[in-house]
């Protein structure tokens, strides 16, 4: 065994497999496990505990059971248990960055980018929670006082997909220790392992047991519907897919919940004639392949102005086609493989459609050979109107480039569109930049920049990509019920 085997081995064996419940790692009640794949070699790595229902509802029990010590812990200890969390996912980057790399596939720069990007979701709640605000106002008749307290919402369900392991994770978690509240934690079946060494180290930190509870699981359906059914749980936050979202939607609605739905998203990238190109091609470096385009933040249709849509398609091409593709853990590889041959599938299906109804590939277009799930560096060009690429969330590396000639064309297709999470917009006249930021019709939008996301800043979407938002100073709002107290004096 070479010394980076070794390394890996260790990594994967330093994590618990099993359930964390109550403060212990437990396993299925029925002593099920599920096996966890590296999406780069098709190999199993190891294999860890399989909850259902019943299982889940120990976990319910425990965060239950924890929830009125938690909520009367001073917010000062809630916020120094995240700060040391903080620094723990820090020292540790190394190691964390490679079990991640390891499960999800990204290359070891970006898992290490993700750890940051994770870790500073619990410093930044660290610092919110003993933040929260309180409000004490005379009525507008004089005679009374109005009294507003926030208090936490309670045990909450916390769901999170396999693209960003521990940022979506650390987003949800960070507020709801912050507001007080105790979890139920499904991470995604394809990527269990980092959510698990981010409770070891949430233990390390002191967070006491039951605040936190995790559930890994290959039967994502059958072991959440119980929680949402169940009167103990109080809010769902999930982040995924649409159509997972809806359904969990009407789930949620029998217990009238409280929910956050962060979910997919169909982001335009839009180059207008007097942007800076050298600046676009950048941005869209970063807004179509961070995360190998595993993102609902990545951009998914390109519109550019027809006087430079040339220009700017063969500059991102050739960048694009100088990337190197390999294992996220080989030294120099810039984009790892896509997340399994489902996912890979499906990129394939709509690069496919996409060149049957008329769009040229100008880099890539394929599915790689050999071991794992690798997909070319993809850019189209002469993309049709009825593509199933623009209407549908693609996943994966593949730029598609659409021209428009006027700004209004552009505006029009960037909303035509059920989602509304995020859109890039680059522009050197700031007139047009003002214009364009009220005219879109999403959450988020960067602006002469391709990346939005940032702990200190609301995230999330309108239209189909949910509501709710995660990070800033919103976020532990999701966490936190307001009480009016009238009175009299
Ligand atoms: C996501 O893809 O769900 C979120 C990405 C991010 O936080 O940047």
């Amino acid at each position: 065994m070479t010394t980076t085997q070794n390394r890996e081995q260790q990594v994967v064996e330093g994590v618990a497999k099993g359930l964390y419940i109550g403060g212990s790692w437990v396993d299925a009640h029925d002593g099920g496990t599920f096996p966890v794949e590296d999406p780069a070699t098709g190999n199993v790595l190891c294999e860890v505990a399989d909850a259902d229902s019943e299982d889940a509802l120990r976990a319910l029990t425990a965060a239950a059971g924890a929830q009125g010590d938690f909520a009367a812990m001073a917010p000062r200890e809630r916020g120094e248990i995240l700060r040391r969390a903080w620094q723990l996912m820090t020292e540790r980057a190394d190691d964390l960055a490679l079990l991640m790399t390891l499960e999800m596939g990204k290359a070891l720069a970006e898992s290490k980018a993700e750890i940051t990007y994770a870790a500073d979701f619990l410093r930044w709640f660290a610092e919110e929670a003993v933040r929260i605000q309180g409000d004490y106002k005379v009525t507008a008749n004089g005679l009374g006082r109005t009294w507003v307290i926030r208090q936490p919402v309670g045990p909450c369900v916390l769901i999170t997909p396999w693209n960003f392991p521990l940022a979506m994770g650390t987003r949800k978690i960070g507020p709801a220790i912050a507001a007080g509240c105790t979890m139920v934690m499904k991470p995604a079946q394809l990527t269990p392992l980092s959510m698990n060494a981010l409770a070891q180290i949430l233990e390390e930190a002191g967070l006491p047991a039951g605040v936190l509870n995790i559930v890994t699981t290959s039967s994502s359906g059958s072991t959440v519907a119980p929680l949402l059914e169940d009167p103990r749980t109080r809010k769902v936050s999930f982040t995924g897919s649409t159509e997972v979202g809806r359904k969990l939607m009407q789930q949620a609605s029998e217990n009238l919940l409280r929910t956050s739905m962060e979910l997919g998203g169909n982001a335009p990238f839009i180059v207008f004639e007097d942007a800076d190109l050298d600046k676009a091609v950048e941005g869209a470096m970063i807004a179509k392949l961070r995360n190998i385009g595993e993102s609902c933040v990545a951009a998914n249709r390109f519109y550019v102005h027809e006087s430079v849509a040339d220009d700017f398609s063969s500059r991102l091409a050739d960048r694009m086609g100088s990337l190197k593709v390999g294992r996220g853990t080989d030294e120099d590889v810039d984009l790892g493989p896509l997340i399994d041959e489902d996912q890979r599938g499906k990129v394939a299906e709509l690069v496919d459609d996409a060149v049957a109804k008329g769009a040229k590939s100008l880099v890539g277009g394929g599915k790689m050979d050999g071991a794992g799930y690798f997909f070319e560096p993809t850019v189209l060009g002469g993309v049709t109107s009825d593509a199933r690429l623009l209407k549908e969330e693609i996943f994966g590396p593949v730029a598609p480039v659409i021209t428009f000639s006027s700004e209004d064309e552009a505006v029009a297709s960037a909303n035509d569109t059920e989602f509304g999470l995020v859109a890039y917009v680059f522009t050197e006249d700031l007139r047009r930049a003002l214009r364009l930021v009220e005219k879109l019709e999403t959450g988020m939008i960067g602006l002469n920049k391709g990346l939005v996301s940032n702990p200190a800043a609301p995230f999330g979407g309108v239209k189909a990509s949910g509501f709710g938002r995660e990070g800033g100073s919103e976020g532990i709002n999701e966490y936190l019920e307001v009480k009016h107290i009238a009175v009299d004096l």
